[in-house]
């Protein structure tokens, strides 16, 4: 059984103030009662304060980049070892944003995840389609492509290590969610292919987020497919109560 997990990626947003504020919130919300994994991913600048608040609790921290070297002269940077050390057990790697402005290509991505992985982090992995890809009916081309070169050279219990979050390029910040049977079919094809390289119990394992306009309207929908196993949320995880909703959201469905 596959443990269910919540993240929470914040992009460019929030101040240090803010983020503390935030992070006891969910604190005190979270308490010790049972549920997913929640997880957050603060900026750079407010991983230590957010890592203070959470010491102790289940929630964990995560990074939303690091650079592949351990250090040198790369100005403007972050390290695996420095997001350790900063309180993170996560870091985000692959996400669109990274690969369509930053032009991330598979390749880079890759030395990310091993570098990562090498420093004792988990990766949240983040795969996916553009519009014109899906509409050219290119998806599990273009899916298939991001795992292979991707996940070059990692190994089964590196993959163990990961989580993985299909993300829609169109359904990101647009309010346009996929359907649960559209992300569904992605995420039973990422399961097969992950089945076929690395085995079926690493396969059985592997908790895939589903990521693109997720809120507390539609994760009951989301969560209720076989092969998803968790959201990576944006825009509705900046306000705690809406994080709090989208975290909690078993009560959702018995309502
Ligand atoms: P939205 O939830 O704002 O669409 O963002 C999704 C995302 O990019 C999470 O990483």
């Amino acid at each position: 059984m596959i443990e269910s997990v919540i993240a929470g990626n914040w992009k460019m947003n929030k101040t240090i103030a803010e983020a503390v504020g935030f992070a006891s919130r969910l604190r005190e919300a979270l308490g010790a009662s049972p549920g997913p994994e929640v997880i957050v991913a603060p900026p750079f600048t407010a991983l230590r304060a957010v890592a203070e608040v959470l010491r102790g609790s289940a929630v964990r921290l995560a990074a939303q980049n690091l650079h592949e070297a351990e250090k040198g002269a790369y100005t403007g940077e972050i390290s695996g070892g420095m997001l350790r050390e900063a309180g993170c057990q996560y870091v985000i790697i692959g996400h669109s944003e990274r690969r369509t402005l930053f032009s991330e290509g598979n390749d880079a991505v890759n030395l990310k995840l091993r570098a990562a992985l090498a420093a004792g982090l988990k990766p949240i992995f983040c795969i996916g389609e553009t519009l014109r890809e899906r509409e050219e009916d290119r998806t599990k081309t273009v899916i298939e492509r991001q795992l292979k070169e991707g996940l070059n050279n990692l190994t089964a219990g590196d993959i163990g290590r990961s989580l993985f979050a299909y993300e829609p390029v169109w359904a990101i910040g647009t309010g346009r969610t996929a359907t649960p049977e559209q992300a569904e079919e992605v995420h039973r094809f990422i399961r097969e292919w992950i089945a076929g390289q690395y085995g079926r119990g690493s396969a059985e394992e592997l908790a895939i987020l589903y990521g693109g306009s997720v809120t507390p309207a539609n994760i009951a929908s989301l969560m209720l497919q076989q092969d998803i196993n968790g959201a990576l949320v944006g825009g509705a995880s900046l306000d705690v109560e809406s994080f709090l909703q989208v975290v909690r959201y078993n009560n959702i469905q018995e309502v």
